[in-house]
């Protein structure tokens, strides 16, 4: 989580972060989403479980699961609760009609499994979130074994997929599955709901990071206002 002083802090996330959390109540099942802003939440979250709030969580990451145990919020897995009552996740960019792309942290698998598991979804970001129209490069999870396979069917829909890696000099990013990431540039993406079809019928693309499954979106501005999206 970016502290105040850290150049990659920005209000907006702390605000929403942390509004988001007043959604969980005694006996919920929770999903716990990754990145800088979820932190806030899950950090939140674990002031009111120390605080008597009786929840179990289900984690999208290492990092988030560091970071749930670090706030001392009991864990489960989807094994044993595969229905979540809400799961709360971050963002890279959200449209009007809240569809969203996910996965700069290449946690985007484990967070669709999660969103798709919960009753209700919803997302917290800082208003540089909102645009309107989605247009940055969607990450993809592949099967290392087929990614030249991948992005050719990319080439095919219009794309241009490139490799993520953490520097130039670096191998590819590994997600927490032990796959590689890669980021898929569409340009402006006109319709994002036909656009996540066709890449879920890649052979070998494990997930991709187009979400049209969530239900609100908590948007922080730089004055610490919280603005609610609802679909
Ligand atoms: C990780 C994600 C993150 O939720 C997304 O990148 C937003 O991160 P942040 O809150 O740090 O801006 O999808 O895979």
């Amino acid at each position: 989580m970016a502290d105040r002083s850290s150049p990659s802090y920005h209000p907006g996330k702390e605000a929403a972060g942390k509004k988001a959390a007043d959604l969980v109540e005694d006996g919920m099942i929770v999903g716990l989403g990754t990145g800088s802003t979820t932190a806030y939440t899950i950090k939140e979250i674990g002031k009111r479980v120390k605080e008597g709030l009786d929840i179990l969580a289900v984690v999208t990451s290492y990092q988030s699961e560091m970071l749930a145990i670090e706030a001392g919020i009991p864990l489960t897995s989807l094994a044993e609760h595969p229905v979540l009552d809400i799961a709360i996740d971050g963002a890279d960019q959200v449209n009007p009609n809240l569809d969203t792309i996910k996965g700069g942290g290449a946690a985007h698998t484990r967070e669709k499994i999660v969103s798709l598991s919960a009753k209700r979804f919803i997302i917290v970001a800082d208003e540089s979130k909102y645009v309107e129209e989605l247009e940055m490069p969607i990450p993809i999870e592949v099967l290392p074994y087929a990614y030249k396979l991948v992005q050719k069917q990319i080439a095919d829909l219009g794309g241009k997929a490139e490799i993520r890696a953490a520097s130039r000099k670096d191998g590819p990013v590994i997600s927490d599955n032990g796959n590689f990431t890669l980021d898929a540039d569409f340009g402006k993406i006109k319709n994002p709901e036909e656009l996540s079809t066709s890449l879920s019928k890649c052979a070998g693309l494990v997930e991709h990071g187009i979400f049209t499954n969530v239900d609100e979106v908590y948007i922080g501005d730089k004055d610490g206002n919280v603005k609610v999206l609802k679909k």
